[in-house]
C-alpha cells in the first residue's frame, strides 16, 4: 500500500504529513528539507532501545549526523527536569542553532522533545515521528508541547509546529495492545465527533494484529490525522473549534490524575466519553439510542461502567474544577448531539455544564 501524504496548515507555514509503511526515504527528505547540520534524536529509553538504531542508520546512510538521546519512559518522566536535562546535554555538546531535533516515540515524546525544541536556543525546528497510534493520530499534530507539574498535566508548554510528521505504522508492531487501544479510543473519539463513516474501519481492525488489517489501519491513522489537522488549521490556539478534540477529556483528565497516571490517557478518556455523553443525554442534546451505541462501542476497548466505581463522582469532580478546561469557573464539556456531530448551540464547540447535571450522570451509571 502506498504511503499517503497531506498537509497541516498553520500561521506559519504548511508542514507535511505522510503515513505510510517504511518511510526511511520521507524521514531523509524531511530532514534534509530543514537545512539542519546536526540531528538530536530523543526518544524515551523503550523505543529509543527499540527503534532508535535503525532510525540512526537511515539518517548515517544518507550522511545526516545524528545523536541519540533518551529518558526513562513514563507519563511521569514527562517534566521540566527532564526538559531541562535534555537542554543541558545539548548545551554540553555545543550543538547550535543548526539542530534539529526529531521526536521519535508516543505522545510523551513528542510533548517533551517539542518543548525542548521550542526552547532551545530560543527554538530550533523539530519533526515529530510517532511510534505509537495515539501520536499518529492526536499528538503529534497541532504543535503543542509542554510538561506536567504537580498542578496539573500540561501545565507548562508552548505552540511549536514541526516541519513535518512522518508516521511509520510498521513502528506499531509490538506496540502493547493496551497501548493500542489507548490510541484507538482517541481516534474513535474523533469518529464519534465528526467521521461516523470511519466507525468502519475501526470496526475491521484486528486489535490483536493491527497490521494484519494495515489497510484499515492506515485509513483511519489518514482520517484522524486529517481531522486533527482540519480542526487545528482552523483554530490554533483553541479559541473555540479546537475544543472539540477535548470531548471525553473533561471528566478524562480528572480520572486520568485520579489514577496518579496508572491509566493510559485513551482509557480515561473512554471512560469520559461514557460520562459525558451520559450528560448529553441528560440534557437533552443526545438521544438514548445513540448514548447506547457509543456505550456499545466503548465495551468493545473494556471500558464500561464498572471501572468508574474505582472513582468517587465528587472527587472526579473537585478534580476537573482544578483544569485547564474549566473557564470562568465552570466545568465545560463538548457534547454529542448524534454519531459524528456535537452541539455547537451559540456557535460554541464546548458547553458550561453544572456540577449537579455531571454528579448525576456520573452516580447514575454506576452499577448497583
Ligand atoms: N500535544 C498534544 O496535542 C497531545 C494530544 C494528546 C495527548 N498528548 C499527550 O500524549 C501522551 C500520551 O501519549 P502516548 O499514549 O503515546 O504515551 P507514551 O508516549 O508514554 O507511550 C506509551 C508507552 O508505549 C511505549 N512505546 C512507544 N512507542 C512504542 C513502540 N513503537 N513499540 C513499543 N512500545 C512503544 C512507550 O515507551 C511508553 O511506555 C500524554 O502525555 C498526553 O498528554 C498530547
Amino acid at each position: 500500500m502506498s504511503a499517503e501524504a497531506f498537509f497541516a496548515q498553520t500561521k506559519e507555514g504548511n508542514y507535511p504529513i505522510t503515513v505510510g509503511v517504511g518511510l526511511e526515504k520521507e524521514l531523509v527528505v524531511a530532514v534534509k528539507e530543514t537545512d539542519a547540520v546536526r540531528v538530536a534524536v530523543i526518544a524515551d529509553q523503550t523505543v529509543g532501545l527499540k527503534w532508535g538504531p535503525s532510525v540512526l542508520a537511515t539518517l548515517a546512510n544518507a550522511g545526516i549526523t545524528a545523536e541519540l538521546f533518551t529518558f526513562p519512559a513514563g507519563e511521569k518522566y514527562k517534566t521540566q527536569e527532564t526538559v531541562t536535562n535534555f537542554q543541558n546535554q545539548l548545551l554540553r555538546k555545543r550543538f547550535g542553532r543548526d539542530t534539529l531535533i526529531l521526536a521519535l516515540g508516543g505522545g510523551v515524546v513528542g510533548d517533551v522533545a517539542g518543548y525542548v525544541a521550542a526552547t532551545f536556543l530560543r527554538g530550533v525546528p523539530f519533526i515529530q515521528m510517532p511510534t505509537t497510534l495515539l501520536a499518529m493520530v492526536d499528538s503529534s499534530i497541532g504543535g503543542k508541547v509542554g510538561v506536567d507539574t504537580e498542578y496539573g498535566k500540561n501545565t507548562i508548554g508552548a505552540f511549536w509546529q514541526p516541519q513535518a510528521v512522518i508516521a511509520d505504522i510498521a513502528f506499531l508492531k509490538g506496540l502493547p495492545k493496551r497501548e493500542f487501544v489507548s490510541g484507538l479510543l482517541e481516534a474513535v473519539k474523533s469518529f464519534f465527533t465528526a467521521d461516523k463513516e470511519a466507525l468502519a474501519l475501526v470496526d475491521a481492525l484486528d486489535l490483536d494484529d493491527p497490521l494484519s488489517t494495515e489497510k484499515e489501519l492506515q485509513d483511519a491513522v489518514v482520517r484522524a490525522a486529517k481531522f486533527k489537522a482540519g480542526v487545528v488549521a482552523r483554530d490554533e490556539r483553541e479559541e473555540n473549534e479546537r475544543r472539540i478534540l477535548n470531548f471525553g477529556h473533561t471528566v478524562g483528565h480528572a480520572i486520568e490524575l485520579l489514577s496518579g497516571y496508572a491509566m493510559p490517557h485513551g482509557f480515561a478518556v473512554g471512560y469520559g466519553m461514557l460520562v459525558e455523553t451520559k450528560i448529553a443525554e441528560d440534557l437533552g442534546i443526545l438521544s438514548p439510542e445513540d448514548r447506547a451505541v457509543v456505550a456499545k462501542y466503548l465495551v468493545r476497548f473494556g471500558i464500561a461502567p464498572e471501572g468508574l466505581k474505582e472513582f468517587g463522582a465528587d472527587d472526579v469532580l473537585e478534580t476537573m474544577k482544578g483544569d485547564k478546561k474549566t473557564r470562568g469557573g465552570a466545568i465545560h464539556c463538548v457534547l454529542l448531539s448524534g454519531i459524528g456531530s456535537v452541539s455547537t448551540e451559540g456557535g460554541q464547540f464546548a458547553h458550561p455544564v453544572a456540577e449537579d447535571v455531571i454528579r448525576k450522570a456520573y452516580r447514575s451509571l454506576l452499577p448497583a
